[in-house]
C-alpha cells in the first residue's frame, strides 16, 4: 500500500488526527493558497455523491490544483469491462493523487495496493468513510471545544452506515461513551462492538429514540437504501426514526445534531433552524478537513 494513502481511519494515529485537525483550522482561516500548484488530483466516483466530491473538488481548486475524473462510472470504460486495477493503473499515469468512492467494501484498500500514487478513500461500500470522519471530528471539536469524554448517540442505520463505522473508530482515542440506537435489522455489527470492548469503550444499545437528555452529539444517519438486497426490508425500516424539533427540548445546551447527509426523513425540517442543528455547517467543514487530508497525502504539510 502507498503509505500516504488514507483507506481506513485506523491509518491515522491519534497524533496524525490532531495534526490534520489543526491544519483544517488553518485552512478555514485561509482557504485560498497555492499549495497544489502543478498537481493533478483525480476524483473517481463509482457511486453517487454530492458533498464528498464537490467538497474535495472545492478543496483542490482553492489550493490551486487541477481536477480530472468522473462522477458517473457508466460513462467510463469500466462499463466496457475494464477492471478496477487497470483503471487505477491508468489514472496513476495521469494524476498525483486519486480520490475514489466505490460501492464495494475493500475497494479502496485494493486500489491502494495496486496504485503507484496515494489513494484517498471517499467511501467504500458499508465499510469506511475516513474523510467524512475528519470533518465530523473537526465539527465535534469546534462545537464542543474538545474531543475527550463526550457522550455520542449514533442513530439509524448503524449496520450499513460507513460514516458511523469510521467515526466510532476515530473516537476511540478520546474516551467516548456511545449509545447505539437502531432497529434490530440495522444494529451496529458485532465487529464494532468487539472493537469497543477491546478499547474499553462503554456503550449501550437501544431501539427507541426517546431520552437524549445527556447527549453531547446526536449523530443521525440515513437508512442506506442502496445497500439493501431486498427493498421490502428497506420499506419496513426506512422511516424508523424522525428527529423533531420538540425532541430537542430538555437536551444539553452544548448538544449538536450532526448528520453526514443526505437526509431523507430522519430529521424533520423544523429542526433546521434550531441552534443545535449543525449538519449544514458540518458539510461546509468538509472543505477544510479535506484540504488538510489532501496536503498530507501529497506530503505538503
Ligand atoms: N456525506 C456524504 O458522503 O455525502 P455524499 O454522499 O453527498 O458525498
Amino acid at each position: 500500500m502507498n503509505n500516504k494513502s488514507l483507506v481506513s481511519i485506523t491509518d491515522y494515529s491519534k497524533e496524525k488526527i490532531q495534526s490534520i485537525l489543526e491544519h483544517a483550522a488553518a485552512f478555514e482561516k485561509n482557504p485560498n493558497q497555492d499549495l497544489l500548484k502543478g498537481k493533478v488530483v483525480a476524483t473517481l466516483f463509482f457511486e453517487p455523491s454530492t458533498r464528498t466530491r464537490l467538497s474535495f473538488e472545492t478543496a483542490i481548486n482553492r489550493l490551486g490544483g487541477k481536477v480530472i475524473g468522473f462522477s458517473d462510472a457508466s460513462t467510463t470504460s469500466s462499463s466496457k469491462g475494464e477492471t478496477l486495477k487497470d483503471t487505477i493503473t491508468m489514472v496513476s499515469n495521469y494524476a498525483d493523487l486519486i480520490v475514489m468512492r466505490h460501492p464495494l467494501d475493500g475497494a479502496a484498500r485494493y486500489a491502494s495496493e495496486v496504485s503507484a500514487i496515494p489513494i484517498i478513500n471517499a467511501g467504500d461500500g458499508a465499510n469506511q468513510h475516513p474523510t467524512q470522519t475528519m470533518l465530523d471530528l473537526y465539527s465535534i471539536k469546534k462545537t464542543q471545544g474538545k474531543l475527550e469524554n463526550l457522550k455520542i448517540y449514533f442513530v439509524g442505520d448503524l449496520k450499513y452506515g460507513r460514516t458511523v463505522h469510521s467515526l466510532l473508530m476515530a473516537m476511540s482515542h478520546f474516551n467516548p461513551t456511545f449509545t447505539f440506537i437502531a432497529p434490530d435489522e440495522l444494529k451496529i455489527p458485532d465487529q464494532y462492538k468487539q472493537f469497543c470492548n477491546e478499547k474499553g469503550i462503554a456503550y449501550r444499545e437501544l431501539s427507541e429514540l426517546n431520552d437524549i437528555s445527556d447527549a453531547d452529539i446526536l449523530y443521525m444517519t440515513r437508512v442506506q437504501r442502496e445497500r439493501f438486497l431486498d427493498l421490502v426490508e428497506y420499506e419496513k425500516v426506512k422511516n424508523v426514526y424522525t428527529l423533531k424539533n420538540k425532541m430537542l427540548e430538555n437536551t444539553k445546551q452544548n448538544l449538536r445534531v450532526l448528520h453526514p447527509l443526505p437526509r431523507v426523513n430522519e430529521i424533520d425540517t423544523d429542526v433546521d433552524d434550531n441552534p443545535k442543528a449543525y449538519y449544514f455547517q458540518q458539510a461546509r467543514n468538509g472543505v477544510f478537513a479535506r484540504q488538510a487530508v489532501i496536503c498530507d497525502a501529497l506530503g505538503l504539510i
